[in-house]
């Protein structure tokens, strides 16, 4: 089976790309990791090289330059899909249309509730009973894009930012592998029912709509 080349944008930590890294290990995962591009040398970068990823940085740089380095390795190696884990740049509305439909985010709320940075202390402010994460296709506007799925996990009295986004990530490791799995299924391989039905059964602790 042809794997779907993906290529993980990132600028932070690196928990997301793990999960990501690791469902690929699976023998049947549709997809696989071909680069990673950072915007800053970061954990996720560091972690990157340490597993033999062909790693790109390209830091300190206009959007403009930015985006141009990166469609040219995207294209070197014939990248099909993009997913961005804790990516922080704003990507330009000519970027996202050249890859249009090809681009996935993960936003740690349930959108479209609290688009933007902050999630946490908007959460604690608002007093929230839950909250959740979203993995969604990028289109031109914020954190806006149609939803492929989400998760929830509830708040307690005792929560606190901190505590809030370690409960969060935990469920987001399970949320993004398989949402990703879940689009490049009905993008790429639109036949293939069963493995759908498989996964579905397997994550039935996450709510999620697809
Ligand atoms: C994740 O919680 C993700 O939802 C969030 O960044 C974190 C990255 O964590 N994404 C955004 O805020 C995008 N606007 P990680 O680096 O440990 O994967």
């Amino acid at each position: 089976m042809k794997k779907i080349k993906t290529a993980i944008f990132l600028s932070g930590e690196e928990t997301n790309f793990k999960s990501i890294y690791d469902t690929c290990l699976e023998k049947n995962c549709p997809f696989e990791i071909e680069i990673v591009i950072s915007d800053r040398r970061c954990k996720g970068y560091d972690l990157s090289k340490s597993l033999n990823k062909k790693t790109y940085i390209f830091e300190n740089c206009e959007k403009i330059t930015f985006e141009k380095k990166t469609n040219m390795v995207l294209k070197q190696n014939q990248i099909d899909l993009i997913c961005l884990a804790g990516f922080m740049k704003i990507l330009s509305e000519d970027f996202v249309k050249k890859w249009n439909k090809k681009i996935l985010n993960i936003h740690p709320s349930i959108l479209p509730l609290f688009p933007g940075l902050n999630t946490y202390k908007k959460v604690i402010q608002y007093g929230m009973k839950i909250h959740g994460s979203t993995v969604h296709i990028v289109n031109s506007k914020v954190d806006s894009g149609p939803i492929i799925a989400q998760s929830a996990i509830t708040i307690d009295d005792l929560d606190n930012e901190i505590s809030i986004e370690k409960k969060l990530k935990k469920s987001e490791h399970y949320l993004y592998p398989i949402a990703i799995k879940k689009y490049v299924i009905k993008t790429f391989f639109k036949n293939n029912k069963n493995s759908l039905k498989i996964e579905k059964n397997k994550y039935s602790n996450i709510i999620y709509s697809i």
